[in-house]
């Protein structure tokens, strides 16, 4: 873990109070800690860095299952390929990331991107703004993105047909400041940022994945600047019970305070004078991308995605 993002972060198990992190036994090299402990000076909480990993989700998530699924090679490659298939130009690449990326709009300050599996929407954020952090729940998706920073490059090995497998390349564009970027193991619902302190905030394809999405959107207004900020969410909405009971759910019900569809739903809390994610967000028009995640050569998930763009 960078040694910058130190000074930035609380413990995440003392919120809505914030607490500063303080390093035990750190071992480093050059501006990076490699191994240590990160003590809570009020709680006493201690978070494991290993091999630069720093692991501070609070919780073993209620919703460990999907979790899982997210720490298994299979996944991590496919996540790979659909982060960085473009780049490569790969036939059946989408130019999802590159679309999202193109909302955002040059900002002073940090950019935090909740959920960001193996990294890609963290760099391209690091041409946007003046320090890029991608937190995600998978310590898998979290070493595979770290990697990459580090070398800016990567070969993994990639399903092709039943036993079959090929291995595919990835080479990050030089523009990428891979030093003004990090990646650590947290949880959007209770991240390890104070209140105000971002002011790029993306959350792409997970608020049908978190158990509980209107905490993910509150944790979302916490850590954002109340002024000069922007927030681009974007998902298929894919609810289902696996993620969270349905009472939870921002949409795709026909009752209850969300009824109706995810998206006109989530426009209308940001837009609301009044409401829990004040001061109320502008809403630029919404659109939809398509997004492809690979299995193997002869099989694809197309999705199409959602996406709102934001700012205050
Ligand atoms: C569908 S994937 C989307 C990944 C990425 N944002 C993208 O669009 O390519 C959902 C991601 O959210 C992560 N995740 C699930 N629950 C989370 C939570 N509570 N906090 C942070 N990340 C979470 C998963 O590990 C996974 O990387």
């Amino acid at each position: 873990m960078k040694k910058q993002l130190l000074d930035m972060m609380i413990c995440p198990r003392c919120l809505p109070q914030e607490y500063p992190l303080v390093l035990e036994n750190g071992t480093t090299r050059a501006d990076d800690i490699d191994n240590g402990t990160l003590v809570c000076d009020q709680c006493g909480h201690r978070f494991p860095i290993i091999g630069g990993v720093a692991l501070l989700d609070p919780f073993t998530t209620a919703n460990q299952q999907m979790v899982d699924k997210y720490e298994t090679d299979e996944l991590v490659s496919s996540y790979l390929w659909s982060h960085f298939s473009d780049l490569m130009h790969e036939e059946q690449a989408s130019q999802a990331y590159a679309t999202w990326a193109g909302l955002i709009r040059e900002q002073t300050g940090v950019a935090l991107d909740a959920g960001g599996a193996v990294g890609r929407f963290t760099f391209e954020m690091s041409t946007r703004c003046d320090f890029a952090v991608g937190i995600d729940t998978s310590q898998a998706f979290i070493r595979a993105a770290r990697q990459l920073m580090r070398q800016g490059t990567m070969t993994v090995s990639i399903k092709d047909e039943g036993l079959l497998r090929r291995e595919f390349t990835i080479i990050l564009p030089a523009v990428w400041r891979r030093e003004r970027v990090e990646f650590v193991v947290a949880n959007a619902l209770a991240l390890p940022f104070p209140a105000q302190s971002i002011a790029v905030f993306t959350s792409l394809n997970l608020v049908d994945k978190v158990p509980s999405p209107l905490a993910h959107l509150r944790e979302m207004n916490r850590v954002t600047h109340h002024q000069q900020a922007q927030f681009l969410l974007s998902d298929p909405f894919s609810w289902s019970s696996e993620a969270a009971p349905a009472a939870e759910w921002l949409g795709g019900t026909n009752q209850g305070r969300f009824a109706g569809r995810g998206l006109a739903n989530i426009i209308r809390l940001l837009s609301d004078k009044q409401g829990e994610l004040a001061p109320a967000w502008s809403v630029d028009k919404p659109g939809s991308v398509w997004w492809t995640i690979r299995t193997h050569s002869n099989h694809y998930e197309l999705i199409r995605s959602y996406f709102v763009h934001a700012s205050r």
